[in-house]
């Protein structure tokens, strides 16, 4: 039998947390042979709820759960995890001024990866959901300078999964066969959503997303927007922010990463720039990447055309004023 994978999941109390853990505990984020035990962390005023959902991880008695630590202590969560999902943060409230946020989860995202450093299992593999979720990996990344670069990511793989789900619903075709979307950059409203590479699979072979589409004018404007709105679009419906399928894509983004993407596939994933496509390096941001042996590697050469350039180019100007600002935060 496997040993057990230790995951830590942090705001485990809050709404993503609560979709999240069961699927981490089913097999949705390892796969269906993998016993896990899971470590959640929250703060103290959510102590007493962070207990209540261990006490349903419990009932719900899945056979692949081998433990659970529910903790408000930031050393005992991170001790020996192998995965890390940071969905942890300080939320902006009405009235609050953005570097007044920002200051709120640097300090949040410093202390916790000190934490991580010293105490998370060799080879720790770290995904980053809380907004500004590029600039949190930064500042995680900067301040766990032990942990490897390649191990530390942000979740864009949301933003990927709405943009697949936006070309099936407009082609009227089942969203597994759509693939190859990029999300390029911030995951904010500056991200840019690129169908110019993806493809969809039909009866006839694969047929390239524009040309079944017929319509560049939906693809350049609405398209993006809705992709890049949609979070908002949630709120407004639910009243609450994106819970159940931000958990999907952290446990897709973290699947595929360990276990590998299909053959012909990317996925969008938030990674430290090497200044491939000219991104300046030295950014978390969003690139199309392919894995395998549990590494990630950025896709090369795909032609960008001068729509897209600007695109690229606006988003990254948006993260490095955001690291600017988190830096600001930290003197
Ligand atoms: P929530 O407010 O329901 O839960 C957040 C939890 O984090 C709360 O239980 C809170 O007590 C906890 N927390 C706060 N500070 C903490 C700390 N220092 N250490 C540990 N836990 C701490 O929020 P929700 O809806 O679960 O969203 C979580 C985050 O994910 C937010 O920052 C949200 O903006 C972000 N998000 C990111 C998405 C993405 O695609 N990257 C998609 C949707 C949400």
């Amino acid at each position: 039998a496997k040993e057990p994978v230790r995951v830590l999941v942090t705001g485990a109390a809050g709404q993503i947390g609560y979709a999240l853990v069961p699927m981490i505990a089913r097999g949705l984020m390892l796969g269906p042979d993998q016993p896990v035990i899971l470590h959640m962390l929250d703060i103290p005023p959510a102590a007493e709820a962070l207990n209540g959902v261990k006490m349903e991880l419990i009932d719900a008695a899945f056979p692949l759960l081998k433990g659970v630590v529910a903790t408000t202590d930031v050393v005992e969560a991170c001790t020996g995890v192998n995965i890390a999902v940071m969905v942890g943060g300080f939320p902006r409230k009405e009235g609050m001024e953005r570097k007044d946020v920002m200051s709120k989860n640097v300090s949040i995202y410093k202390a916790q990866a000190s934490a991580l450093e010293k105490h998370a299992a060799a080879n720790c593999k770290v995904l980053v959901v809380a907004n500004p979720a590029n600039t949190n990996a930064l500042i995680l990344k900067e301040f766990a300078p032990s942990i490897p670069e390649k191990n530390i990511t942000c979740l864009t793989r949301l933003d990927h999964n709405r943009a697949l789900g936006q070309v099936s619903e407009r082609l009227n075709v089942q969203v597994s066969d759509v693939k190859n979307v990029i999300i390029w950059g911030n995951h904010s409203s500056s991200q840019y959503p690129d169908v110019n590479h993806a493809t969809v699979k039909t009866p006839s072979g694969e047929k390239p997303v524009r040309e079944l589409v017929k319509d560049d004018a939906w693809l350049n404007g609405e398209f993006i927007t809705t992709v890049q709105q949609r979070g908002a679009a949630i709120i407004k419906a639910r009243k609450l922010s994106s819970a159940l399928s931000a958990a999907s894509s952290a446990c897709d983004h973290i699947r595929d990463w360990v276990l590998g993407t299909p053959e012909g596939t990317w996925v969008s994933m938030g990674v430290y720039s090497d200044g491939s496509y000219n991104v300046p390096a030295g950014l978390i941001y969003s690139f199309p990447v392919t894995c395998r042996n549990g590494e990630w590697t950025i896709v090369q050469g795909l032609g960008i055309d001068a729509f897209s350039r600007k695109k690229l180019d606006a988003t990254a100007a948006e993260l490095s004023e955001e690291k600017a600002l988190a830096y600001s935060c930290l003197s």
